[in-house]
């Protein structure tokens, strides 16, 4: 396959062997200066790397993706944020599923390989008025790692799926290329093609599976899709449907 050439988005690279985390380096860079848009921070070791909710991201050194890419998405309104979840995760998924046949984005954008997690997003927005100023598009997917520590959940990544090491230069380009395809059809305003495609790869897509909140304990639903603001929607086995938003909702597996 030939390796896709993008416009802009990963043109403009800075690379370090080791920082504290490419997120919090990208945010400190655009709250000071105004880099160009599809630049990218890259490292081979995060000494402070952010996950979700607070967590940390830790990745062996040279091994794994390490990346994070500056958007100016000024016409995408601050409640279709979520959109931004999907460009990344659809970018993922898509440059995956070059190396791997079965890739899923499990809701909100942790994109898994079966049951395991391969990589994961962490979108940082910031806003003016009603509007995105910027975003910060963190991604870490574990590429050449065999080994992980015994305390990250079900990790995977490229190398233990198809048994072989891969590119990380080609994977980086796809993902560049890929981000870029989305990000044209977000500024387009292409919201329903983005949904279904999102909708098409989401883990557990109407199959019945149990779930957990703080509140409630453990409950048999299925997802049916999500709502505007990207909440999830689940149906419950008496026919309602619910939405959960971010941190309120535990899948089991
Ligand atoms: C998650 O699944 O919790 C999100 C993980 C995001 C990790 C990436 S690695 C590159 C970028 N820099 C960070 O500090 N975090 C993101």
């Amino acid at each position: 396959m030939n390796v896709p050439e993008p416009l802009f988005t990963g043109k403009n690279t800075i690379y370090f062997q080791q920082i504290d985390s490419t997120n919090t380096y990208a945010m400190d860079m655009i709250s000071k200066t105004n880099p160009p848009e599809g630049t990218c921070v890259r490292t081979d070791y995060q000494t402070a790397g952010k996950g979700q909710i607070g967590r940390y991201w830790q990745s062996e050194t040279g091994k794994n993706v390490l990346i994070s890419y500056i958007f100016y998405p000024h016409c995408i309104k601050a409640t279709d944020q979520f959109y931004l979840n999907i460009m990344s995760g659809l970018a993922v998924i898509n440059t995956l599923s070059l190396w791997i046949p079965e890739v899923k984005i499990k809701w909100p954008n942790d994109i898994y390989a079966g049951n395991k997690k391969i990589a994961g997003i962490l979108v940082q927005n910031v806003l003016r008025g009603t509007q995105i100023k910027t975003t910060v598009i963190g991604i870490g997917i574990n590429v050449n790692q065999i080994l992980f520590p015994a305390d990250i959940p079900n990790p995977t990544s490229v190398a233990i799926e198809t048994g072989k090491f891969a590119d990380l230069e080609k994977i980086i380009l796809w993902l560049s290329a890929g981000l870029e395809h989305q990000y044209f059809l977000l500024k387009k305003h292409s919201f329903d093609i983005m949904k279904m495609d999102y909708l098409n790869h989401l883990y557990r897509l109407n199959e019945w599976a149990t779930f957990c909140t703080d509140t409630t304990g453990d409950f048999i639903a299925r997802i049916t899709g999500i709502d505007a603001q990207g909440k999830l929607l689940l149906q419950l086995e008496n026919e309602t449907t619910v939405s959960f938003g971010f941190r309120e909702l535990t899948f089991k597996i």
